[in-house]
């Protein structure tokens, strides 16, 4: 799963047969936001070995046809997927349904989607403001209406958000992720009960600092080697993988009576 990427290349793969296969993710209906690329492919493709049956949407086209092909050649079922802006509520809900259609109920939700563009407090406008949290907060709500219907024909469901370690950590250069990311845990915690009494679990997963294409493209420096060093219990660069088998987990029955929580995994950094 993602070794492929450059990003694999920062570690010692593990072999595929000394990790979980979950039966109860086999044939499962899986969408993911912002499945073309960094930690969302990973999702996807983790998802895809499981044998589930993946759905996702994304901006990049780019990306997400190079990933399909990916685990096309490797012998998987090819996902469903859409171009699709999240900012746009009508199209994201329309593409959630489509994939339905297609794949069947949806199981598991896994609201991925974010973009953590930096921005200082004195250049923000409303207009920005409200255009980082249509990407990074509004999507995933939406999502989980679309979803829930569906879930409770099943009579099941888990719902994961992805939530971040960096406000937490007093991460800066970028507020209106900020509070963006740091409203996942209401959504997470204002959602769980009256979910949970139709079994439909929801948890957020939040990520340390993984080692993505775009982050290593745009972030990671000099100082971000040493601080990840500093920082992290563990010395090796978290990958989207990493994230992605935490998910697998709580989408899985294995995790049958979890719900309402954050999982981090972040190495220790915080
Ligand atoms: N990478 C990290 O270190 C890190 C740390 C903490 C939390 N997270 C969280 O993990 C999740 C994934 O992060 P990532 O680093 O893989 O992000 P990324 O930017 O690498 O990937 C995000 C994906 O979303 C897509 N996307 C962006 N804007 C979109 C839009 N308007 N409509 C549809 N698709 C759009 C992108 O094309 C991309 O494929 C996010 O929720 C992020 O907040 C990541």
């Amino acid at each position: 799963m993602s070794q492929q990427t450059p990003a694999g290349a920062l570690r010692a793969p593990v072999e595929a047969e000394r990790l979980a296969a979950y039966p109860s993710l086999r044939a499962r209906s899986v969408f993911v936001t912002g499945g073309g690329s960094g930690i969302g492919a990973g999702i996807v493709a983790a998802f895809a070995e499981q044998g589930a049956r993946v759905g996702f949407v994304d901006i990049d086209a780019k990306s997400s046809e190079a990933l399909c092909a990916h685990l096309q050649a490797a012998g998987l079922p090819r996902p469903w997927w859409e171009r699709c802006d999240v900012r746009d509520i009508a199209a994201l809900q329309g593409a959630i349904a489509r994939a339905a259609a297609q794949l069947g109920d949806f199981a598991v939700l896994v609201n991925n989607v974010a973009s953590d563009d930096r921005h200082a407090l004195e250049e923000v406008t409303p207009a920005y403001y409200d255009e980082r949290i249509a990407i990074n907060q509004r999507p995933a709500l939406f999502a989980i209406q679309s979803v829930v219907p569906g879930m409770r024909r099943l009579g099941f469901g888990s719902v994961i958000n992805l939530g971040s370690t960096g406000w937490q950590a007093k991460g800066s250069g970028y507020p209106c992720y900020a509070v963006a990311k740091s409203s996942v845990d209401g959504l997470t915690r204002g959602l769980a009960r009256e979910l949970g009494r139709e079994r439909i679990r929801i948890n957020t997963v939040s990520p340390g600092w993984v080692m993505t294409e775009r982050q290593m493209r745009l972030w990671l420096d000099a100082n971000g080697e040493q601080e990840i060093q500093r920082m992290q219990c563990l010395p090796d660069k978290m990958l989207p993988q990493d994230i992605a088998r935490m998910v697998l987990f709580l989408a899985s029955d294995d995790a049958l009576m979890c719900t309402a929580q954050e999982f981090k995994v972040d190495a220790g950094w915080t």
